[in-house]
């Protein structure tokens, strides 16, 4: 009957992974989505505490109470986390959560591999030590990698690249196999010893392959480890036999490799590169070309006319639309185009902001309609039929360095071609540089007007602006 109900348990836990994995595909759906999932990790966790062990009972209670002091620690500190983070902080935290779960299926482990020694059995050529030492290696790159990403995502460590960086990564992901066959096949007479030199090797090589990704190539590595991590707590799921962890661990890699893969595409980066490390532009090897000159401004009643006398206005948001939280802003100003009969959409970038959706996630917060969020394939051939663009806080995604300066580090990225479009109008606070640390020609090119001030303050201003008109 016990064993009855905890696959029932899991079935829930299951079924309601793959429902919510389904329902955050769409902002609409999204947030119950999460709900959904979390029901049926909270399903699947009772099950485990309470009909999983079969053993002594004043073991398990013992086990119990340790397990209740980790849940109330983790749960405090996970809850206070969440709601204090600020939305700009979201991704840094993301990446640490992240890196828990890998940190979690490298402990496992090591938790296991202790066991396996203990039971005195020197044979380790077999799939359980097989996937122990895989989930080792995973969850350690996935758990030190995010630490770096976390670093990096919070200004805290600037990139890095060592000399023959990739050579070093291949040297090392070499000798990781290696040391997993010398293990797995006794080898070498210390499988303990080995052990540890595996986990310093792992941790050393998730350091150094997130170390030198810098320029806007940041969500490719984040979505990688995210798939890292699924792929360690499935390791953990098939040693336990526990479907429930295998189920959410396959989903968590699939859907993570699947993102990546897409970053790839978005970022026109090769995922081997990734792999290896020190990918992205400067192929060229030069330094960057110069950019400069003077830039005009436009005063905010101009910017009312033009755009209260366009027919078409398309709008770009960027990070600095999060930073200033002006998404509700953004939409009356949509609003009240609209009322003037303007047509307005949104070009969405698919790294714009910090995290994969950020753009919709913000957007969907306002209440923007979805059908008027367009992707980058969608809106680039239409800026030839639009009067305004207009760019809130979005720097990087219409770098034209992108496509004609080799040297740059974001060159290749594809990028949203705002030029095509009559006037470009471009809100930020100053001439200070993007994510990616370069300079942008597309602020000094004729087409371009330049509308400083925080996003909030000049959109509040740019909607009474119009409402007088
Ligand atoms: P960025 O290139 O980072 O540019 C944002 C701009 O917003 C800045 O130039 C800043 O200029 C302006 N800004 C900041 N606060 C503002 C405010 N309160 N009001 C108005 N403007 C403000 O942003 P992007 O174009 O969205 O590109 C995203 C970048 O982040 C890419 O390089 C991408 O690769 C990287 N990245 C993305 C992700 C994901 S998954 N999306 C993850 C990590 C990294 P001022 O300081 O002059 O105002």
């Amino acid at each position: 009957m016990q064993d009855l109900l905890l696959k029932l348990c899991y079935l829930i836990g299951s079924v309601t992974f793959i429902v919510g994995l389904k329902m955050l595909s769409h902002p609409d759906t999204a947030k119950k989505g999460n709900l959904v999932a979390a029901f049926g990790m909270t399903i699947a966790i009772i099950g485990t505490l309470f009909l999983y062990y079969t053993g002594d009972l004043s073991d398990k209670i013992i086990n119990l109470i340790w397990i209740f002091i980790a849940l109330i620690i983790g749960t405090i500190m996970g809850t206070v986390a969440a709601k204090k983070v600020q939305m700009t902080a979201m991704p840094q935290m993301v990446s640490l959560f992240n890196g828990m779960g890998g940190a979690c299926a490298a402990i496992i482990s090591i938790v296991e591999f202790k066991h396996l020694m203990h039971e005195g059995s020197a044979d380790l050529n077999n799939l359980t030590a097989m996937t122990i030492l895989v989930g080792l290696v995973i969850g350690t790159v996935s758990f030190f990698g995010s630490m770096i990403a976390f670093g990096k995502l919070n200004g805290n460590i600037n990139d890095k690249t060592l000399p023959m960086q990739q050579v070093v990564n291949i040297g090392l992901m070499a000798f990781i196999v290696i040391l997993i066959v010398c293990i797995m096949t006794g080898m070498i007479a210390s499988p303990v010893i080995l052990f540890y030199v595996l986990l310093g090797v792992a941790a050393l090589y998730g350091v150094l392959f997130v170390m030198p990704i810098g320029g806007a190539d940041m969500p490719v590595v984040i979505s990688l480890l995210n798939s890292f991590t699924g792929v360690a707590a499935a390791c953990g799921g098939f040693l336990y036999g526990n479907p429930v962890m295998l189920t959410g661990g396959i989903l968590v890699g699939s859907a993570g490799t699947i993102l990546t893969i897409l970053m790839c595409k978005a970022m026109n980066r090769s995922l081997t590169n990734v792999i290896v490390g020190a990918f992205g532009g400067n192929k060229a090897g030069g330094a960057a070309q110069e950019v400069g000159g003077a830039y005009k401004e436009i005063s905010l009643s101009d910017t009312a006319v033009l755009m209260a006398y366009s027919k078409k206005v398309v709008i770009v948001p960027g990070y600095g639309l999060a930073v200033a939280q002006a998404q509700h802003i953004c939409h009356e100003l949509e609003k009240v185009l609209e009322e003037k009969e303007v047509d307005v959409k949104y070009a969405i970038h698919p790294v714009a902001g910090r995290m994969p959706g950020h753009m919709n996630v913000l957007l969907a917060e306002a209440d923007v309609p979805y059908e008027k969020l367009l992707e980058m394939e969608e809106i680039n051939p239409e800026f030839a039929q639009t009067d305004v663009v207009l760019i809130l806080g979005a720097n990087d995604v219409v770098n034209p360095a992108a496509k004609n300066d080799p040297a740059s580090p974001i060159y290749g990225m594809p990028i949203l071609e705002v030029e095509n479009a009559t006037h470009v109008i471009v809100n930020k606070r100053s001439m200070k540089p993007g994510y990616a640390g370069i300079e942008n020609a597309l602020f000094y090119q004729p087409k371009t007007s330049m509308l400083f001030g925080d996003a909030k303050k000049v959109l509040q201003d740019l909607v009474s602006e119009l409402k007088g008109m």
